[in-house]
Parts: C-alpha cells; sequence; structure tokens
C-alpha cells in the first residue's frame, strides 16, 4: 500500500477500496484482521487520505466494507469529499446471529471530490422478469410505452450482483469480488483512458474490469499471486465480461427474450425493444476485449 504514496496528486479519475474487513479472517498475505476498533479505524483514515489526495477534482471514490465501518469511514470521508450514496448491495456474508438481524447487505459508500462527479453514466438494467416464461415480473402497466429501450434506472439498491461461488469465476478461496459488481462501478464512473486506482487489489477484480472496458488502472496488493495469474489468462473474464455487457443496458436479457418468444409474450413495439446481438454491436459498449496489451500497473 504503500504505493499508495507514489501515486501524484489529483490523477485518478476512480478510487475503489475493498479493504479486509477486521473480521479476524487468515489472508494469505498474513495481515492481522483483528485489530482493536480503534486501530482499525486509525489504519483506514490513513489510506483513505491518500487515496483522497490522489483523485481529481469531479473524481469518483468507492468504498466497499461492512456497514458498521462504512458509517464511520463516510463520516470521515465527507469531511473532504461530498456524499452522493449509499448504495446497498443485496448479499448475506455470515449466518444468522442470535438477536441480530440476519446481515444482507454490504454498503458502497460513493462519493466524489468537489460538488458533482465529473463522468457519471450509471447503466441501465434489464426489466426483471420470470424465468421460465419472461413475463415482467412487476405491472408497468400504463408506462410501458414511456419506459427507456435501455433499460430501467439504476437504484441505490443493488440485487442483481452474484456472489462469485460458480468455481468458474472463482479466482480464489475467499474475497474475491464479482466482476458484474466492478464492472457497474467502472463503467459509472470511468471512461475509456480514466485512471482507476484499487489499493487491496486481492485477486484483481478491479484491474480486470479495468483492463477489459479500456481503462489505465494502478494497483496494489501484498500477496500478488492471485491476480497475476488471472491475468496471465484473460479469456474467461473476457468471455464473462462479454455476457455482462450483452445484458445490461437493454430492456429484456436474451434469456427472458428467448423466453418472452417462446411464450408469445409480446416483443412489444410500445417498448421500442432495441437488442444487441453481442456486447460489441452495442454502441455503449466501451469493451476492449479485442485489445491486447495490459494497461495497468500492480504493486505489491
Ligand atoms: C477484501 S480483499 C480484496 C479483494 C478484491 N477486491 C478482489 O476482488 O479480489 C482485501 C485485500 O487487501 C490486501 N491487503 C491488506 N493489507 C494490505 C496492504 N497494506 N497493502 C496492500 N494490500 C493489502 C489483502 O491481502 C487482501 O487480498
Amino acid at each position: 500500500m504503500s504505493m499508495l504514496s507514489d501515486v501524484a496528486s489529483e490523477t485518478v479519475d476512480l478510487a475503489f477500496a475493498d479493504p479486509p474487513f477486521n473480521l479476524g479472517k487468515a489472508y494469505s498475505s498474513k495481515i492481522n484482521d483483528a485489530l482493536h476498533e480503534e486501530d482499525y479505524l486509525a489504519w483506514c483514515r490513513q489510506w483513505l487520505d491518500e487515496i483522497i489526495r490522489t483523485v481529481k477534482p469531479g473524481g469518483s471514490v468507492f468504498l466497499y466494507n461492512l456497514p458498521k465501518w462504512n458509517l464511520q469511514l463516510g463520516a470521515y470521508a465527507s469531511r473532504s469529499l461530498t456524499f452522493r450514496h449509499w448504495i446497498t448491495v443485496d448479499m448475506k456474508y455470515s449466518l444468522p446471529i442470535q438477536n441480530r438481524l440476519y446481515p444482507a447487505h454490504y454498503s458502497l459508500l460513493y462519493l466524489v471530490k468537489g460538488d458533482r462527479p465529473s463522468i457519471f453514466h450509471p447503466d441501465r438494467l434489464p426489466v426483471p422478469s420470470c424465468r421460465h416464461c419472461g413475463g415482467e415480473q412487476r405491472d408497468y402497466g400504463g408506462y410501458k410505452d414511456k419506459m427507456n429501450p435501455k433499460g430501467v434506472s439504476l437504484t441505490d439498491v443493488w440485487t442483481d450482483i452474484p456472489p462469485v461461488r460458480h468455481a468458474k469465476y472463482k479466482k480464489r478461496a475467499a474475497n474475491a469480488l464479482p466482476l458484474k459488481l466492478m464492472d457497474r462501478i467502472v463503467s459509472m464512473a470511468s471512461d475509456p483512458g480514466s485512471l482507476v486506482l484499487d489499493p487491496f487489489g486481492g485477486s484483481g477484480t478491479t484491474f480486470v474490469a479495468a483492463e477489459l472496458n479500456g481503462r489505465r488502472w494502478v494497483g496494489s496488493e501484498l500477496d500478488c499471486a492471485d491476480a497475476i495469474s488471472r491475468f496471465e489468462d484473460l479469456e474467461p473474464d473476457k468471455a464473462h465480461l462479454s455476457e455482462i455487457h450483452a445484458n445490461k443496458n437493454v430492456l429484456f436479457t436474451e434469456a427472458s427474450l428467448k423466453a418472452r418468444k417462446k411464450n408469445g409474450k409480446p416483443l412489444s413495439d410500445k417498448y421500442r425493444v432495441q437488442v444487441p446481438t453481442s456486447a460489441a454491436d452495442n454502441p455503449e459498449c466501451t469493451c476492449t476485449s479485442c485489445s491486447s496489451g495490459v494497461q495497468g500497473q500492480l504493486f505489491s
């Protein structure tokens, strides 16, 4: 993380941090993940100060953590940054605890340096549809003709991010974030050529999302083995990202369109549906899956 002090001030467009959560977990980097609360927060404030220094005016900062820590970190960061959103990422992360509510979301804090972000283009999401018949799960009734053909507006509650369980996508034993989450953040708050910073790289999900979306990136990690081996073969991530891109900024996913056709549901012109046949045909898609040459730097 000492890499952070080498990053020039006000050069970063998007900073993302997913630090250890101080839950007493074992990391291959052998860090102490069971600090006293005050020590953990003091450590977080150190790297947060550096992140704040490196971000450009209008640049964005995303902090991913447990609500308990983000409450404190958000209060600290908003002394020098402007709060935009507390995004709820719906995901269960522990077992039910007696006398507590079942923890079922992570907090994703979104702050910006200055009054407003210089880059902000949130993805649109497909209409939530029934897996079997392709029908809408909500009744859009009289508004069907007014719906944006690129999908519904992104809210600050994200319920469509699957945890990384599938062996195909699992890049390390634990802690790897879903590519879909990082693609959404990178797409929203950076442009092709922007500089993306992540001081806690882990398995490299941020770097992969940045790389394949044509962003420059810089980051650090104490144990870079997982990220390095991931970059040695990016094909599975490219295929995964194409699938993610093909199913965003559209009104219906490819799967629901298929089901709708099969079940005779209207592919109504009223919806003005436009379906990209692949990510590459989507003019919104900035994916550079076809280009080669790594565009970032990883420090250990
Ligand atoms: C929650 S994980 C990040 C996972 C990552 N977002 C991913 O998708 O794979 C936190 C990471 O921070 C790393 N780490 C902890 N202290 C660090 C430090 N001082 N400098 C760099 N990396 C650190 C740990 O080794 C761990 O891999």
